[in-house]
């Protein structure tokens, strides 16, 4: 059914205006002041609200065989999550572990996903082996729009890929015009240090952030920049955490190097002091890289807004306290490694950027939707409001106050990294290429109305 949203004021990265939009067939055909529509079309009244772009969250698991268990979620819970926090369109990791290939972890990843989603939703292919068969696969799934390759530096024997192939995906990627992200951290530091702290009985969680400290993630990011210099080749660093990581993006990318950098809200609203509650309750709290030293945040803050960071993703990554943190109560290495947050990253951005003056309007719709869409093949069919875009709406009211509580949220899980962490604004309505899946505050979207979204490759 067409809809009007009428009387909102409209903010995209670039502008803000008061106007009405029009949308039909899934897509926004018309914007302006008082639009004459036909009789019948629904009509949400958006006086006082803002108008945004449905947002995209570039980094989150759903589906995740990890450290000898599964993220919790599925495509339903997690989309549900999503459109209830103002996010549209998210992608996953489909990563094969390095006995497997990308064809078979993009069919398992198909199973998980394909008739559940309520919101839209796309992968980025893992890399974690390189050989020709590999390379064979990975072709074709770009040519099927999986336009944008995933390596580990980290969790070798897992995911984790060698140096010499890490050197050949970053040459078929440049070949190709995807770009590549990448999780840096150096695993031998990690796993020399691990084992000498478990040496020394420092078990529990608070040690997590001693055996993967900034050097180990800025060494990271210096080697990914090194390799992807030698092909001119386009990188993405994920869940960059702290100041000497940035350091090293900034300085590859201040000698040439293509590089985008995105952090996540858990790096700018919790530090490592969290990971250090007593009780195990820290363990709620770990995952890689670390959560860092607080006195990082204003450096992030400020870089977003001066746009030396990109984007703000969540790498959203539920793992229960009761069941699956605990399966590292002995060992911090076995703690399972992620704090979801996909329902929460708008409304905290919003909370704690937006309101506190850190980041303006612009700025929190270009890193929370529209770098995103441009960097990963999606823009402008996603990521903006403007006529052909499809009609992927947040109808925001900036003064509805709600507190994050486990026992209200949608994602899976038995806690939320942010309980207590009071909420300014949240979405009203929410749609989907034009059908509400999100009114008065609450989900009425379908499952299994989520598209796979295929990109053309755009990076040479
Ligand atoms: O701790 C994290 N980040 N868990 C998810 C896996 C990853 O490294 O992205
Ligand atoms: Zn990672
Ligand atoms: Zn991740």
């Amino acid at each position: 059914m067409a809809l009007l949203i009428r009387n909102g004021e409209i903010v995209t990265s670039s502008d803000r205006y008061q106007a009405d939009l029009y949308c039909e067939k899934e897509t926004i055909s018309q914007i302006g002041k008082n639009l004459q529509v036909p009789a019948g079309t629904q009509v949400i009244d958006a006086a006082g609200k803002y108008v945004f772009p449905g947002f995209i969250d570039p980094h989150v698991h759903i589906y995740l065989p990890f450290m000898g268990t599964f993220a919790k979620d599925t495509y339903s819970t997690a989309s549900k999550a999503a459109l209830i926090g103002g996010t549209t369109t998210f992608i996953d990791m489909c990563v094969a572990s390095r006995d497997e290939e990308p064809a078979s972890a993009f069919a398992t990843w198909q199973s998980q996903s394909v008739g559940k989603s309520a919101c839209d939703y796309t992968y980025h292919m893992g890399v974690s082996r390189f050989d020709e068969k590999i390379e064979r696969q990975l072709r074709a799934l770009v040519n099927e729009g999986m336009a944008s390759f995933k390596v580990f530096l980290a969790y070798k024997g897992a995911f984790g890929i060698h140096d010499d192939e890490l050197f050949k995906t970053l040459r078929l990627a440049k070949e190709l015009g995807v770009i590549t992200c990448a999780h840096c951290e150096n695993e031998t530091l990690i796993s020399e240090l691990q084992q000498k702290l478990l040496t020394e009985g420092k078990i529990g969680p608070e040690w997590h952030h001693e055996s993967r400290p900034p050097q180990v993630e800025a060494d990271g990011v210096h080697h990914l920049c090194t390799f992807a210099e030698m092909h001119d080749a386009v990188v993405y660093i994920v869940h960059l955490s702290c100041q000497e990581a940035l350091h090293q993006a900034l300085a590859a990318r201040s000698r040439g190097v293509r590089v985008s950098i995105e952090t996540l809200i858990q790096y700018l609203l919790l530090d490592k002091s969290w990971a250090e509650k007593p009780n195990f309750e820290g363990a709620k709290y770990v995952m890689s890289p670390p959560l860092r030293d607080a006195k990082n945040q204003e450096i992030f803050w400020k870089a977003l807004q001066s746009r030396l960071i990109d984007t703000v993703a969540t790498d959203h990554c539920p793992f229960d306290f009761a069941t699956q943190k605990t399966m590292g109560s002995d060992n911090f290495t076995k703690i399972p490694n992620g704090i979801p947050a996909l329902e929460d990253r708008v409304n905290l951005l919003f909370t704690y950027g937006v309101k506190t003056g850190k980041i303006d309007l612009n700025r929190f719709v270009d890193i929370a939707s529209t770098q995103a869409a441009k960097l990963f093949g999606l823009f402008p069919k996603k990521g903006t409001i403007q006529i052909g875009s499809d009609a992927d709406l947040v109808i925001y009211a900036p003064d509805s106050p709600s507190v994050i509580s486990a026992t209200t949220q949608s994602v899976n899980n038995d806690y939320s990294g942010f309980e207590g962490f009071p909420l300014a604004g949240r979405p009203e309505f929410v749609t989907v290429r034009g059908e509400i899946a999100v009114a008065d505050f609450k989900f009425t979207g379908v499952y299994g109305r989520g598209q796979l979204l295929r990109r053309e490759p755009s990076h040479f």
